[in-house]
C-alpha cells in the first residue's frame, strides 16, 4: 500500500506538494478551508525565473543575494534559482495561461531588484489567481489526492518528538484525527497587521501549530512591507490594503511626493535604481516622504493603452473606487505583505520536528534573507513545495539545524515585562502597524511585548516582537532608528523555540567567509 501524506493548505505550495507526492506514487489528504485560497491567488506581479535569452540562474541568484541584505542562505538560493525554469515548465504543463509576446515567447516583466526582465505573469497582474486555478483543476482531477475542504487543523500530533499526524475540526464541530507525515503549507502571517495586502485569514496559524509542536522558528522579525499599497480607507477598498503591483514600476511607474518630485530619483531619499530599488529601500523612502504629505504612484507619462492592456485586473479593481490606473495619481503607502521568517526548514522542507515539513511562506529556509526579491515568493511555493512533498513521502530527516545551533549562542530571553491579558484581532493589528512597522525602536517594541499575550494569534505576533527586540541592528526589512546600521556580528538567524531561550546562529555564508579570512 502506498504511503499517505497529509498536506495542510490549498494554495500554490500545498497543491504543488500534493501533486509531487501523487506523481511519485504516494497518496495525499489535502486539508484546506478553500482549495486555491490563502495569499496565492492575491499575488499579482508574477513568478521570477531565468528563462530569457539574456538571463541565467546565476544572475537570478546574485539578485536574490543582493536583495537579502547579507542574510540569504546561499544553498537555498541556488536551489530556488536553478530549479525555477523546470517549475515554470510544470506550470505550463498544468495549463497556466501565461502572457505571451506576439512571437509566442513568454512575456517577461521587470520588478525591483531584478537586473533582467524575468517576471513571468498571467492575466497582466492576476498571476497568482491563474496559477491556483490551473493547479486546482489538476489536483481535483488526480485520484490519489483526496481534498478535505472545510476543516481546520487544531494541532499537530506528536509522539516521542516526532509528528505523527493532525487533529482537525469541521465547521459543524465534529472533530477527527489523521495519521501520517505532515506538510504545512499554510502561508505567512502578514494578515495579522491592520494594514496588509494579505487576507486576514493569513494570520500565522500554521506557524503557531508548528510552534506548539516544538518546531524551531527563525527570523520572524523580518516582515516585508510592500511599498505601493493603495492609501485609501480599508472600508472603501474592500481590502485591508489593495496591492498595486511592483510590475507597474517595472513598466515605468514613478513615485512622486506631495510636491510632485521623484524622490527616489533625486534628493536625500534617492537610490541609483530609483523606483526599482529593493522593496525595503523603497518602502522606507515612501514612509519618510509621506511625513511631508501624500505620496503617489504615477503612470501618466506611459502610453495609457499599454497600461490598460497590460494590467486589466487592476483597471477593473480601481474603477469602482473612481480611479483610472493610467491617468490618475494613485495615493500609496507601505503595507505588511510577506514574512521572510517562519518555521525553520532545511532544503527539503524538513523542520526540527521529524515528520513535519513546511513549504511556502510558512517556512524559513533562509532563501530570502532579510528582504525578499520581488516575485520569488510564488517561485518558492513551487520549488520548495515540490521538495517538501517528496521529502515527506520519503521520510527525509532534518539536516543542518544542530550544526547551525552549535555555531551560535543563546540570547537573553524576553524583557522582564508581564504580558497583559491579550488583545482583540483589531487591536493586535494596530499594535503591529504602530510598533512593528517599517520603522521600529526599542520603546515601541517593548510596548508591543507588554501588550501581546502568549495566546491565539498573539503567539506569532510576540515572536515577531521578540525577534525585533533582540536584533539590535538594521538589516533589510527590519529597521530600528536606535540601531540604524547593519552590524556584522548580527549576520545570522534568530531562532525561537517553545520552552527554550532564543538563540543566534551566524548564516552559513558568513561562517564560510570567516573561515576564508
Ligand atoms: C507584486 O506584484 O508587487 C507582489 C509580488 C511579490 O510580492 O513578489
Amino acid at each position: 500500500m502506498s504511503k499517505r501524506v497529509i498536506v495542510v493548505g490549498g494554495g500554490a505550495a500545498g497543491m504543488t506538494a500534493a501533486l509531487a507526492v501523487a506523481n511519485a506514487g504516494g497518496k495525499v489528504t489535502l486539508i484546506t478551508s478553500a482549495i486555491g485560497g490563502g495569499s496565492s491567488p492575491w499575488a499579482q506581479g508574477g513568478v521570477a525565473a531565468a528563462v530569457g535569452p539574456d538571463d541565467s540562474p546565476d544572475q537570478h541568484f546574485l539578485d536574490t543575494l543582493a536583495c537579502g541584505a547579507g542574510l540569504v542562505d546561499e544553498a537555498a538560493a541556488r536551489v530556488l534559482t536553478e530549479e525555477a525554469p523546470a517549475r515554470i515548465a510544470d506550470l505550463l504543463a498544468a495549463g497556466v495561461p501565461f502572457d505571451r509576446e506576439p512571437d509566442g515567447s513568454l512575456a517577461l516583466g521587470l520588478e525591483g531588484g531584478h537586473h533582467r526582465r524575468r517576471i513571468i505573469h498571467a492575466g497582466g497582474g492576476a498571476t497568482g489567481w491563474h496559477i491556483v486555478r490551473s493547479l486546482a483543476n489538476v489536483v481535483l482531477a488526480t485520484p490519489d489526492i483526496s481534498v478535505l475542504e472545510g476543516p481546520s487543523v487544531t494541532a499537530i500530533r506528536t509522539h516521542a518528538g516526532r509528528a505523527t499526524g493532525v487533529e482537525l475540526v469541521w465547521p459543524d464541530g465534529i472533530d477527527g484525527v489523521l495519521e501520517g507525515p505532515v506538510v504545512l503549507a499554510t502561508g505567512g502571517c502578514a494578515g495579522l497587521y491592520g494594514r496588509s495586502t494579505n487576507p486576514g485569514t493569513v494570520n500565522g496559524g500554521g506557524i503557531g501549530l508548528a510552534w506548539q509542536a516544538g518546531a524551531a522558528l527563525a527570523d520572524l522579525e523580518f516582515v516585508q512591507f510592500h511599498p505601493t499599497a493603495l492609501d485609501l480607507p480599508a472600508a472603501d477598498m474592500g481590502h485591508k490594503a489593495l496591492l498595486l503591483t511592483e510590475a507597474l514600476r517595472g513598466e515605468g511607474g514613478q513615485l512622486l511626493d506631495s510636491r510632485g518630485r521623484r524622490f527616489l530619483a533625486e534628493g536625500p531619499l534617492a537610490h541609483p535604481l530609483a523606483e526599482l530599488a529593493p522593496r525595503d529601500i523603497v518602502a522606507r523612502a515612501i514612509h519618510y516622504a509621506r511625513q511631508d504629505g501624500p505620496v503617489y504612484l504615477s503612470l501618466r507619462h506611459v502610453d495609457p493603452d499599454h497600461i490598460r492592456a497590460r494590467f486589466p485586473n487592476l483597471v477593473a479593481l480601481l474603477k469602482p473606487l473612481g480611479l483610472d490606473l493610467a491617468t490618475d495619481l494613485l495615493p500609496v503607502a507601505p503595507a505588511a505583505h510577506y514574512v521572510m521568517g517562519g518555521v525553520w526548514s532545511d532544503l527539503h522542507g524538513a523542520t526540527t520536528v521529524p515528520g513535519l515539513y513546511v513549504a511556502g511562506e510558512v517556512a524559513c529556509t533562509g532563501v530570502h534573507g532579510a528582504n525578499r526579491l520581488a516575485s520569488n515568493s510564488l517561485l518558492e511555493c513551487l520549488v520548495f513545495g515540490r521538495r517538501a512533498g517528496l521529502a515527506a513521502l520519503e521520510g527525509v530527516q532534518p539536516d543542518g539545524f544542530d550544526d547551525m545551533l552549535n555555531r551560535g549562542v543563546a540570547l537573553e530571553a524576553d524583557p522582564p515585562l508581564p504580558a497583559d491579558e491579550g488583545v482583540s484581532g483589531a487591536a493586535l493589528g494596530e499594535i503591529l502597524d504602530h510598533n512593528l512597522g517599517v520603522i521600529r525602536d526599542e520603546a515601541g517594541i517593548v510596548e508591543a511585548l507588554a501588550r501581546l499575550a502568549e495566546d491565539g494569534n498573539g503567539v506569532v505576533a510576540r515572536r515577531i516582537a521578540l525577534g525585533a527586540w533582540l536584533r539590535r541592528e538594521s538589516r533589510g526589512a527590519h529597521f530600528r532608528v536606535d540601531y540604524p546600521e547593519p552590524v556584522e556580528a548580527w549576520r545570522g538567524r534568530i531562532i525561537q523555540q517553545r520552552g527554550q531561550p532564543p538563540h543566534f546562529a551566524p548564516v552559513r555564508a558568513a561562517v564560510a567567509a570567516g573561515e576564508r579570512a
